[in-house]
This record gives structure tokens, sequence and C-alpha cells, in this order.
């Protein structure tokens, strides 16, 4: 079987980058270049300053350093890479499509199709192609159609590998991952020596028996439907936190409570203001509209709810921020903190506060942002995405602090939206001092201690409570 030599990533992004800094760290005798049509993205991804590093992940970093133009490379010269290459993973975006058939629902595969239709055109030699980006089930084969009509001789092993990393722990999640899943071609002898070059790349690191074979169709629904349960359980515990508001219930108590029963288990019960991020809303997105293709409606509509729950949640928050403030919060200062969709991550994508900040916006409120890793054109790039209001509307009822003390200086409330262990220890009595009173604070993340802003004089919400 044919060592192998030389990987090339396609798509230099979240899952791209960090996905192939592992690797090529703990495989230094393979050779690893991550390309993308995206110039800047790759100048900043061979930045000498490595705070310019398009994607803020904790490790990563160390990571760049220590591997880069040794085995590790970041290039636009796609063609190059793929001719070299014995093996291409497939990392680029795969948005929910926002026009014609599908739209606001199925996956635009037209950037996985351009892959596939640049590498049939480039490849010389046999080729091992890996789909990594989420995507739906059965793109696989539009994969392989596309490359096994090429007629140049080529022979073209299609595997999916989907990346189950978590943003804010990539590194972690990459170096000791839960399991790999590889599916592939199982019924034929070059689909498994397809399977096993890959699989062997992760045992440089990964222990053999977390590594799983599946047929193709399997991994592809893997992937979805581990998004779909993990999505499905902060929407039934935001579902429980709704009720606790109600009553006199605490859902940090219920879940701790739940928890403890190793059948449900502790993680992934923390109540929020709403999930965010690329993968969860698309991937169940992307679930619903199989399951509606193959008129499987009652399936569809099951998952379609953990969406509309988390969008319940998202605006059940921002009607409470106004509703405590005296049903109006009409130039009334607020301040956000938080843009980011999680800790650890400079990705807003799908962020909660996003839409908990147009909520506020069309409720005439003036917002002031702070959020230690997101940039002043990003949080302005995702308000003005909305379309909800002009971008002179927004610029006169937004800004955007690189300072906390400054951010909540004669604001009427804050929202925390993100849970940045920095915010925990912030000079909360100073920030009290600075505000106008009574001084609100609706904590999204739980993140504060109730009882202690309570002593400070604020009137303090968390979720749930
Ligand atoms: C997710 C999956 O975890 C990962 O396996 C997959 O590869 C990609 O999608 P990611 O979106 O990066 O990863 O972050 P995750 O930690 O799953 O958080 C998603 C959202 O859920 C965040 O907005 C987070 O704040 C929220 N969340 C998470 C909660 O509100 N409560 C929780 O208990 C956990
Ligand atoms: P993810 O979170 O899935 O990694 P990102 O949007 O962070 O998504 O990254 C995807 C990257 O793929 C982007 O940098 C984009 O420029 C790149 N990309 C998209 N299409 C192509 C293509 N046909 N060739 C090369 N790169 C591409």
């Amino acid at each position: 079987m044919k060592k192998i030599q030389k990987i090339c990533c396609i798509g230099a992004g979240y899952v791209g980058g960090p996905t192939m800094a592992v690797i090529a760290d703990k495989c230094r005798d393979i050779q690893v270049t991550v390309v993308d049509v995206n110039q800047d993205r790759i100048n900043e991804w061979n930045s000498e300053d490595l705070s310019q590093l398009p994607v803020y992940e904790p490790g990563l970093d160390e990571l760049i350093l220590r591997n880069r133009n040794n085995n590790l490379f970041f290039s636009t010269d796609i063609d190059k890479a793929i001719d070299e290459a014995d093996m291409i993973f497939i990392s680029v975006n795969t948005p929910t499509k926002t026009y014609g058939i599908g739209k606001g629902k199925a996956a635009d595969l037209k950037y996985i199709e351009l892959c596939a239709r640049q590498i049939a055109k480039v490849a010389k030699s046999d080729k091992i192609v890996i789909e990594k980006s989420t995507l739906p089930v059965r793109t696989a084969s539009a994969i392989k159609n596309i490359l096994q009509n090429t007629n140049n001789g080529v022979s073209f092993q299609i595997l999916s590998n989907p990346e189950f990393l978590a943003e804010g722990t990539a590194i972690n999640d990459l170096t000791y991952p839960d399991r790999v899943l590889i599916g592939g071609d199982i019924h034929t002898e070059e689909g498994k020596q397809a399977i096993d070059l890959l699989s062997q790349i992760y045992q440089s690191w990964v222990p053999q028996e977390k590594i799983l074979t599946t047929n193709i169709w399997s991994s592809e629904l893997s992937k979805l439907t581990a998004n779909a349960f993990l999505a499905q359980r902060i929407s039934s515990i935001n579902a429980i936190s709704a009720l606790c508001e109600a009553t006199e219930a605490d859902v940090t108590e219920v879940s701790r409570a739940i928890g403890f029963d190793s059948r449900i288990g502790p993680k992934f019960l923390n109540a929020s203001v709403g999930f965010g991020g690329s993968c969860f809303q698309k991937d169940i997105l992307n679930l619903v509209y199989i399951s509606r293709s193959y008129h499987l409606d009652e399936v569809a509509d099951y998952w379609e709810h953990v969406i509309l729950m988390n969008d319940y949640q998202k605006r059940r928050f921002a009607e409470k921020i106004i509703k405590t403030l005296y049903n109006t919060v009409n130039d009334k200062k607020i301040a956000l903190l938080g843009w980011a969709f999680k800790k650890d991550t400079n990705d807003t994508r799908e962020s909660a506060a996003i839409y908990v900040a147009d909520y506020l916006l069309n409720e005439q409120a003036l917002l002031s942002v702070y959020d230690p890793k997101v940039t002043e054109g990003q949080i302005f790039t995702d308000v003005n995405r909305l379309g909800t209001r002009t971008e002179k509307e927004n610029e006169q009822r937004l800004q955007v602090h690189n300072e906390i003390y400054d951010t909540v200086k004669g604001t009427h409330a804050i929202a925390v939206l993100t849970e940045w262990d920095e915010f925990i220890d912030f000079d909360w009595k100073r920030i009290y001092e600075s505000m106008e009173k009574p001084a609100f604070v609706f904590d999204g993340r739980n993140i504060l201690n109730a009882s202690k802003m309570k002593a400070l004089g604020f009137i303090y919400h968390g979720i749930g409570k």
C-alpha cells in the first residue's frame, strides 16, 4: 500500500486550519498544504505576527509557530497543491442557501462542487478525496459522480471524515478526540485501502479503538445526528429554563439533578441565551430538509422545533430586558458583554448576540458592545447583514468599545451574552457605580455570582432563575 506523503486541504477556515495544523504536528513526515481562494486569509495564516491568524483558538499559535514552513504550508496555489497531493481534504464552507429551491434550509453545495470540478480538472494521478465540511447526506455520491466522469484515467476514492471539533477547544478536541469517524466504500478493496490510509494518519496519535469506520452515508448522517442531538439538549434545557422563571425552580439545580442520572450525563446542560455557531442550526436545517424531501414530515417537524425553541429563547431574553426596564428601552443605553457565539473564539456565526442586539435596536435602544476577541468591523457586518435597518442607523445606535469600563458607563442595563472568563473577574463594584440606577444585569450565561451581584446593588436576572 502506498504511503501518504503529501496532503492538500482546500479551505483554510475554522475547520481546515486547526485540523491541518494538528495533522502536520503529529505526522512530521507528511507535507501538508492548506489552500484557499482568499488571498487575505492565506496572508493572515502566513503572518509573522501570530495575533493576526484568521482563527483564534487556544494553542493554535504554538502549533503554527512549530510547524509552519517545515511541513505545514499555506498557499493560494490550489492547482499545484491538488496536483502534488495523494490525499485531498475538502474543507470549504457550506452555508445555508440564501436563494432558490431550499432557500433558508438546504446547504449551498456550490463551493463543494467547484472543488470537485477543480480536482477533476487538475489531477493527473490517483487521489483520495475526503469530505471534511459538514454536508447533507449523499453529497459524497455527488462528488464521486463529478470525479468519476472525467475520463482522464485517474482513479478517485471518496471518504467522509466529519469533523467533531468544537470551537474554542479545537486543538484539544483534535488531539484527544472522543472518536474519529471514517466513512468509505467498505465493499471494495480500493475503498478499504483508502480507509486504511486515512486511518493510519490518525493512528499516529489516536488509539485505534477510537477510529470507527462505516459506510459513507452513515458517516455523513452521524455528523448531522450528533449535532442535532447536542442542539436538542440545549433547546430542552432552555425550554425548562422558561418554566423555571415562571415558577420557583432554578434551572441550574434542575440541570445538576438530572445530570447525575448516568443515562443523561452532566454535559451540555447549561441553559443560555440560545445556541449559536456555524453548525447546529445549519445541520438541523439540513436534517429537516432531507427528511421533508423523503416525505418524512413528522421527523422534519420534530427537529425543526429544536430551532424554533432556540429562536424563542433569544427573543424571550430580549423581551425580558425590555419588560423589566419598565416596558421601554427607547434611547436607553444597554451594554452587551460578548458577541462571539461562545467563549474562546472570535467566531460570531449565528451568535445569539446578533439577534438580541437586533431586537433591542428595533426597540430603539442604544447599544454599547464589548467582546475581547471580536472586531468592530465584524460586529457591524453581523448586524448590517440582517438588513433590518440601514447601516447608518446601526452606526447611530450601536457603539463598539475596547474596554469594559467605557462600555458600561451610563448604561441602564448590562446583558451578558458570551461566557468569557474575564467577565467574572471584572470590578463589578466599579461597574455598578458608573451605571444609571437602578442598575440591571441580565446574565444570559449564568456566569456571575447572583448573591454577590445583588449585594453590590444590582437587580440581577439569570436564565431560568
Ligand atoms: C459544535 C459541536 O459541539 C461539534 O462537535 C461540531 O463539530 C461543531 O458544532 P461548536 O458549534 O463549535 O461545536 O460549539 P459548541 O461547544 O457545541 O457550542 C454550540 C453552542 O451551544 C454555543 O453557542 C454554546 O454557547 C451553546 N451551548 C453549549 C449552550 O448554550 N449550553 C451548553 O450547555 C453547551
Ligand atoms: P469552516 O468553519 O467550515 O472551516 P470557513 O468559512 O471558516 O468554514 O472556511 C472555509 C474556507 O473555504 C474559506 O476561507 C473560503 O475562502 C474557502 N473556500 C471556499 N470555496 C473554495 C474553493 N473553491 N477553493 C478554495 N477555497 C475555498
